[in-house]
């Protein structure tokens, strides 16, 4: 393993039992409860997550300090991942290699999960300290994910004309970007950075979030499910165009190439040398990533 994959994988058992710890402290009984471990646990890439303990520990903080803020987005885009897939959103039956929460679940307890998931992850943010760090984090994630931030993205997705480049890159902003924008005000409020610093880093994030999605799009278009854990062909199937589908699959590679450029630069100008070494190899491995 490369010493970024080690640190990665360090960040990610670290998560991971974090967020078992805190599916463990709920009713066993209920089935919503259930249903909320079986989307969370054990599959994803964490990227969120990581991403927020490593801009943590970029401006000097602890991993640690950030974990409740990387639980949290963690909870927040797996609530994201359930609704997204429903009957009524993308319709999609397959998610992290298993039967998508409302297959598994039915639609109502699937609904049901995504709501507790998103309330659950602000449950989390009330255990940052000290309290202004956690305000900080709060103001991040609610006006990241609502109907300034993803929930708006997610509206325009299902509706949207697509034809043009500003359009696209709108929605991706507020589906995908925004998200990881906070992961990376979250993290810097964590470790107690001012904000200049934290402003790099959203910049930062904001290029990865835009990469992100143009990947994920070519993916859908150019693998294979079994590979991807979710099925393929998704935008396709539902008249949704992408950069890929338009610009053609070179042209959306070209660009989020220079995304992620844009993202190195960001970050090297904000911090020195071996602090941003690790950001800057996960925006690389985020553009190489096959799934
Ligand atoms: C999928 O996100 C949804 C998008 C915003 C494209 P990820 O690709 O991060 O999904 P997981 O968490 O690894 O399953
Ligand atoms: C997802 O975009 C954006 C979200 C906010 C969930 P997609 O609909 O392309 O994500 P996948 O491909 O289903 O993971
Ligand atoms: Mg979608
Ligand atoms: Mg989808
Ligand atoms: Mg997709």
């Amino acid at each position: 393993m490369t010493g970024f994959e080690q640190t990665y994988s360090a960040f990610g058992r670290l998560l991971e039992q974090e967020l078992a710890r805190r599916m463990a402290a709920l009713d066993p009984e209920s089935s919503v409860a259930k249903a909320m471990a079986y989307s969370l646990l054990g599959g994803g890439k964490r990227v969120r997550g990581v991403l927020t303990l490593a801009c943590c520990e970029a401006v000097g903080g602890t991993a640690e300090a950030a974990l409740p803020a990387a639980a949290a987005v963690e909870m927040l885009h797996c609530y994201s991942l359930i609704h997204d897939d429903l009957p009524c959103m993308d319709d999609d039956d397959m998610r992290r290699g298993k039967p998508a929460c409302h297959v598994a679940f039915g639609e109502a307890v699937a609904l049901l999960a995504g709501d507790a998931l998103l309330t659950e992850a602000f449950l989390c943010l009330a255990d940052i300290s000290p309290a202004e760090a956690a305000r900080s984090c709060v103001e991040a994630l609610s006006a990241a994910a609502g109907p300034r931030g993803m929930v708006l993205g997610q509206e325009l997705d299902l509706s949207y004309a697509r034809e043009s480049e500003q359009n696209l890159r709108r929605i991706n902003s507020l589906k995908t970007g925004r998200l990881l924008e906070a992961c990376a005000l979250m993290g810097a409020a964590c470790g107690g950075a001012g904000e200049d610093m934290a402003e790099a880093l959203r910049e930062y994030a904001s290029c990865i979030g835009l990469a992100f999605q143009i990947k994920d799009d070519i993916l859908d278009m150019t693998s294979q499910s079994a590979l991807l854990g979710k099925p393929v062909n998704s935008d396709a199937h539902n008249g949704k165009a992408t950069f890929a589908s338009i610009f053609g699959l070179e042209s959306a590679m070209q660009r989020a190439k220079e995304l992620t450029a844009d993202a190195e630069s960001a970050v090297r100008t904000a911090l020195p040398g071996d602090r941003a070494e690790f950001l800057s190899d996960l925006a690389w491995w985020l553009y190489n990533r096959d799934r």
